[in-house]
């Protein structure tokens, strides 16, 4: 069987799907045969999300909060009712917050955490017995280049995609018996709406910024070839295994971009 076709008719529910890598994962799973359920909390971005993609999707729209229980019970329950069973779970909805961590205040750490963090894994949790009725079925959460090399001025978001990356190892070793895998994704700085909040790190370092439809290729090829991991091709890759073998080196690197703190 050619690995495209892996996926086809297989049920994916995107979060965060109403914009940027999530509505380029809808799209590119659409294009791959699959049918596609998107939340989020704008209805209105999740419906034109539905509307670029093709017939054969079927595609659902649910707005939700994740952060919400009751949301997530609705959400799990429409799936149930739709479909039975769910092939992939893709946790890509998510906040990005900037700042030193004395402007960082209470509500945006726990809008960072509740969103980040807590939301996917109890969400993971609620789809678990739609997981298991599709095995082999497979989680995708989607982390950062930020969940290895922890960014001087991202601390808080840093901190979050550490966890979910932890996350992910674990579930990985606790679901294999079931026969749900677990790809953990760790783009690098993408061109969405959520990229505003790199913008002073993308004008001091010239950095390219990545077209989701780009990511959201990678992420499914790695799901396809059913991947543990996909890190970006080109130095991110080699930063993280720097990282991991000398983080002192990465320690000198980013040095440079330590931003000023409040005094
Ligand atoms: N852009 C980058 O440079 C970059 C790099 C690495 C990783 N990432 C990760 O990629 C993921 C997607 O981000 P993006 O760059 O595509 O930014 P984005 O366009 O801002 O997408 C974030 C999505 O998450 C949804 N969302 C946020 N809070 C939610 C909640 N409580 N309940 C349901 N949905 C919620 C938003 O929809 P609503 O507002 O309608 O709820 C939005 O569609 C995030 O996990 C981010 O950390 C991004």
């Amino acid at each position: 069987m050619r690995r495209e076709a892996k996926l086809a008719a297989k049920r994916v529910l995107i979060t965060g799907g109403g914009s940027g890598i999530g509505r380029a994962l809808a799209r590119e799973a659409a294009r791959r045969g699959m049918e596609v359920a998107v939340c989020g909390r704008r209805r209105a971005a999740l419906e034109e999300t539905a509307r670029q993609l093709p017939a054969s999707a079927r595609p659902i729209a649910i707005a939700a909060d994740i952060t919400s229980a009751d949301d997530r019970a609705r959400l799990v329950a429409l799936l149930s009712e739709a479909w039975g069973r769910l092939d992939v779970l893709v946790n890509n909805a998510g906040v990005v917050e900037g700042g030193v961590i004395e402007h960082t205040d209470d509500a945006a750490l726990e809008a960072t955490f509740r969103t980040n963090v807590i939301a996917p894994i109890a969400l993971t949790r609620d789809c678990a017995p739609l997981l298991r009725a599709a095995a082999p079925a497979r989680v995708v959460n989607v982390g950062s280049v930020f969940g290895d090399i922890a960014y001087p001025g991202f601390a808080a978001y840093s901190a979050s995609k550490f966890a979910l990356r932890g996350f992910s190892s674990a579930l990985r070793r606790e679901w294999a018996p079931q026969g749900i895998g677990v790809t953990y994704v760790a783009p690098r700085a993408t061109l969405t709406d959520a990229a505003a909040a790199f913008d002073g790190l993308i004008a001091a370092t010239g950095m390219r910024l990545d077209a989701p439809d780009e990511v959201a290729a990678h992420v499914w090829q790695a799901v396809e070839r059913g991947r543990d991991t996909a890190y970006p091709a080109g130095p991110e890759r080699l930063f993280v295994l720097i990282q991991r073998l000398a983080p002192k080196l990465i320690d000198r690197a980013l040095a440079r971009s330590i931003p000023r703190t409040a005094s």
